[in-house]
């Protein structure tokens, strides 16, 4: 079996500014890993880093956006020129929401969401891989979200990007079978970052309340269990709550109920509807 011991490892970090990401970025630097973080935005990726430093860490950081996805192949090899060593630890974790209804959200919308959250977590295993394949060591983390059971209205894009990085992920893990890659899918269940904040509300779901998390875990506690799981081997990551894992087996089992709940939960929601 692979050993992953993180002072050894280089980790690639999607969407390393904030919340998730961020903290998984501390917490692999402060396991002594040498960690990329990639983001959009150059003055949090500049503060990140300099966390890192100040903690003694080694942290490379490149600004890039991710809706520009089929770039990541030049981004790659401009990544490989300034590191020692190739990454033996991609976390796919960028992602956000773009929320609104499926009739009169524009196309582009979903375009730019599934580059995010799905088209460039596969860029980026299409660039690792063969040196991790070469390398013989390498672990593809993808982050996913209770999104990935069962999609609810208002949410389509960013659902249905998060079912396709699911089968992604389960076409990867066959794929690499039998190399000394391992995959990784994290359900991270729900913790405090920016999400909500950075949700991106369509037409008319502008001022549409959501019943965001005020209160919850701390991704910080999050990146800890993350990472713990990838240096014990752990291929399946599932942190939800009781409620997502009951939601689960609902939906396995008893969908038409799911159905009805949803649609009673989100009779607010669909007061917004474009014809409504
Ligand atoms: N929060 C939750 O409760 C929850 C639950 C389940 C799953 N998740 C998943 O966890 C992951 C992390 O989310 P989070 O909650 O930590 O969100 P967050 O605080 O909003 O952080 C999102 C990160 O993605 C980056 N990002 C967004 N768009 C980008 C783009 N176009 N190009 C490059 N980077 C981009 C942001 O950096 P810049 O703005 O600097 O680009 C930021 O670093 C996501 O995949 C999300 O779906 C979250």
């Amino acid at each position: 079996m692979v050993k992953y011991d993180w002072q050894n490892e280089v980790a690639l970090i999607t969407g390393a500014t904030s919340g998730l990401g961020k903290a998984l970025a501390l917490r692999a630097a402060e396991l002594h890993s040498t960690v990329l973080l990639i983001a959009r935005n150059q003055e949090r990726l500049n503060k990140v880093a300099e966390e890192i430093r100040t903690n003694g860490g080694t942290p490379y950081i490149f600004q890039f956006d991710l809706t520009k996805a089929e770039k990541i192949a030049d981004l790659y090899k401009k990544v490989i020129e300034k590191i020692p060593n190739p990454p033996t630890i991609l976390i796919n974790n960028a992602g956000y929401n773009a929320a609104g209804f499926i009739q009169n959200t524009p196309i582009k919308v979903y375009e730019d969401n599934y580059k995010v959250n799905t088209l460039a977590a596969i860029a980026f295993t299409q660039s690792v891989l063969p040196d991790m394949i070469r390398e013989k060591k390498g672990a593809i983390v993808n982050i996913m979200s209770a999104a990935m059971y069962h999609s609810f209205p208002g949410m389509s894009s960013y659902y249905s990007s998060k079912f396709a990085l699911r089968a992604i992920h389960e076409s990867l893990k066959a794929e690499v079978s039998g190399y000394p890659i391992k995959t990784v899918y994290v359900d991270p269940g729900g913790f405090l970052s920016n999400y909500w904040k950075n949700m991106e509300k369509g037409n008319r779901l502008k001022n549409f309340k959501y019943p965001e998390h005020k209160t919850g875990r701390d991704p910080t506690e999050i990146a800890v269990k993350i990472c713990n799981a990838i240096e014990h081997g752990r291929e399946d990551i599932n942190l939800g709550g009781f409620k997502d894992r009951v939601g689960y087996h609902l939906n396995y089992w008893a969908s038409k109920i799911v159905d009805r709940l949803i649609v009673n939960g989100s009779k607010e929601l669909l007061a917004n509807r474009p014809n409504a």
